[in-house]
């Protein structure tokens, strides 16, 4: 598992006060899409200004049609209002989700806190079955965490 060897590699992106952050966000999800195997479509969504919805920001993977996804629909809207790590091991087994890939297994969202408010989630896309372990939460949560600094003094 790279985590530890990967955390340096994403301080060092977010660090980078040159590009803007969008691009360092796309550059985060191409390195963990790149360095960990399950991991097979990584993206950045954000609550689209005063709108009960996200908006998709950075990605890598292959283009998704759901780039805004109302609250509480989904996967990924569901997170938008419960603020909790959601880790479906069988996409399958879900009632309430949106299908991006019929390739897709499983996923994990981690929402994405500024001053204790959820203001937008890490979205993380398998083709392996049931991949993610709380190794991953926490992992995504420091992500998340590096990301906050950055969105709160660009
Ligand atoms: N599967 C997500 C939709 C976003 S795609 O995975 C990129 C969901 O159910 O919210």
């Amino acid at each position: 598992m790279p985590f530890q060897k990967l955390k340096p590699q994403i301080k060092a992106i977010l660090k980078t006060g040159e590009s803007s952050v969008e691009l360092r966000l796309l550059k985060i999800c191409e390195l963990l899409k790149e360095n960990i195997s399950y991991y097979n479509w990584v993206g950045f969504y954000f609550k689209n200004g005063d709108k009960e919805e996200l908006k998709l920001s950075s990605y890598a993977g292959e283009p998704t049609d759901h780039t805004i996804i109302p609250f509480g629909k989904g996967i990924c809207g569901q997170v938008a209002v419960s603020n909790k790590n959601f880790v479906v091991a069988d996409v399958k087994a879900q009632d309430n989700y949106i299908a991006c890939s019929i390739n897709v297994k499983a996923e994990i969202v981690v929402p994405l806190f500024i001053d204790g408010e959820n203001v937008g989630q890490i979205d993380i896309d398998s083709n392996t079955p049931d991949p993610f372990t709380q190794d991953d939460e926490r992992f995504l949560e420091w992500v998340n965490e590096q990301v906050a600094e950055v969105l709160t003094a660009p």
